[in-house]
């Protein structure tokens, strides 16, 4: 199953049109030096009212799927239920216009944009927070009840607890101590929780999942294997939120197991009752995922992480190119949860632009994916992996990096919103067609 992701903020602009609501990104960018140039998703690639352009170029690429983020602030404006008319039918159109063209849509409720009353109200630090998320993700699968059949709560709880409540360098902004990180991380599990049982009962038979990222290991050499197992579930005090395990393992196994003494804090955080609500095993599990870490044994067997060499390897962003990730990282996440696995994220930033023939031409993304892709078909001979979406459709908003950073197959043109496809985009199709890479 090949498909192509993107999220609303990252895309869409014109976030207070028609009635819609200020989320944190729409504060957060405003903020001075928060965003690379000053920038911010206003306008982003305008999908708002351009979607159906591109939803006719997955049409021509013949990708059947597409995964997109539903604002929370278009639709429930001050997060307290008082629901915008008309974000509630711009939805409608996407998704509608994904079903006319033959795309499975695959909606993720909460792709950080939290309405910025709520965070007024407290945020992630609010219990009452993870209960209006869940009174809109339960709105949200009624109202697509029958036309929306996958969904994931949360993209990536890690990062909007990192980087958003612990470093601040995305929205919201915070720079919290570890006690009230313990309770946002506390929230936003409840909320996936709450989430799950509100799509489960609105939407019955639609298929629900998290989409986590964290670290992933792969060992340096056949004899390291178990240490690299055991290091990418670790959750060490000084980066317990950049772990899959944080947020997998109360959802998917209904506890985590302390080891820092930070983490005894997160245990303490939690009651019996609220672990009952945040055990809400998933159907799938979304993985995104960019890079991992090279793992050795050490003497004694303890996991040792190895320092990337000088000039390893790396994308646009600086980000390190692990293809191996693909094959041990996803045979761990299946050993540990045994559950569907889904790409929902894979991609990297190029330094792309428009060469001189009018093309793009972007032959580092098409080496990274074919590195990724092969590795991904190691990885599906052991776990069960069930689907790939590539990060992004279009290059788009990427955060506090602004639109110098660029992830689509998709080139944008911003002065002029022109899209133009990337050979990646030729190359991606070729790879939907084959169903792999092995025939082509
Ligand atoms: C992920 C985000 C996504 C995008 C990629 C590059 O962390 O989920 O929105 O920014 O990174």
């Amino acid at each position: 199953m090949w498909g192509a992701a993107s999220s609303a903020y990252q895309i869409e602009g014109y976030s207070r049109s028609d009635g819609g609501g200020e989320s944190v990104w729409d504060a957060f960018c405003r903020k001075k030096g928060a965003i690379a140039n000053g920038e911010s998703g206003a306008v982003a690639c305008d999908a708002y009212h351009r979607f159906e352009e591109d939803l006719d170029i997955l049409t021509q690429l013949g990708v059947r799927h597409y995964r997109f983020s539903t604002s929370w602030a278009r639709v429930d404006p001050l997060g307290d239920g008082t629901w915008n008319p008309a974000g509630l039918a711009y939805y409608d159109r996407v998704v509608d216009a994904c079903l006319e063209r033959g795309i499975t849509p695959w909606v993720t409720l909460y792709h950080w944009e939290l309405p910025q009353a709520a965070e007024e109200r407290g945020g992630w630090l609010a219990p009452e927070t993870a209960q209006a998320f869940a009174r809109f993700a339960g709105t949200m699968a009624g109202r697509f009840n029958g036309r929306v059949k996958h969904y994931f709560t949360l993209n990536e709880a890690q990062i909007v607890l990192k980087l958003g409540y612990a470093q601040g360098v995305h929205a919201p902004g915070k720079q919290y101590e570890p006690p009230q990180l313990a309770r946002c991380w506390k929230h936003l599990l409840m909320a996936h929780g709450l989430a799950t049982r509100a799509v489960r009962q609105a939407a019955p038979g639609a298929q629900v999942g998290i989409a986590s990222t964290g670290r992933l290991c792969y060992p340096h050499t056949p004899a390291d294997r178990a240490a690299s197992a055991k290091a990418a579930f670790a959750m060490p005090d000084e980066d317990w939120m950049f772990t899959h395990s944080c947020v997998l393992d109360p959802v998917c196994l209904g506890g985590i197991s302390p080891e820092g003494p930070q983490l005894a804090g997160l245990v303490r955080e939690v009651t019996a009752q609220e672990w009952e609500v945040i055990h809400a095993v998933p159907d799938m599990i979304g993985v995104n995922s960019y890079n991992g870490s090279e793992v050795a044994a050490g003497a004694d067997g303890a996991p040792v992480y190895l320092p990337r060499y000088p000039g390893f390897p790396r994308t646009a962003l600086k980000w390190p190119i692990t293809p191996e990730i693909m094959e041990y990282g996803y045979e761990d996440l299946y050993e540990r949860y045994r559950l569907p696995l889904y790409v929902t994220e894979c991609g990297l930033s190029c330094n792309d632009r428009i060469f001189l023939d009018g093309k793009v031409h972007d032959p580092d993304r098409i080496d990274f994916l074919t590195r990724y892709l092969s590795a991904l078909g190691r990885g599906a001979e052991k776990a069960d992996i069930r689907g790939f979406f590539h990060w992004s459709l279009t290059d788009n908003f990427e955060w506090h990096s602004g639109y110098g950073e660029r992830f689509g197959l998709v080139y944008v043109d911003y002065p002029s919103q022109r899209r133009v496809l990337k050979d990646s985009a030729r190359w991606y199709a070729g790879v939907v067609r084959a169903n792999g890479l092995e025939e082509r």
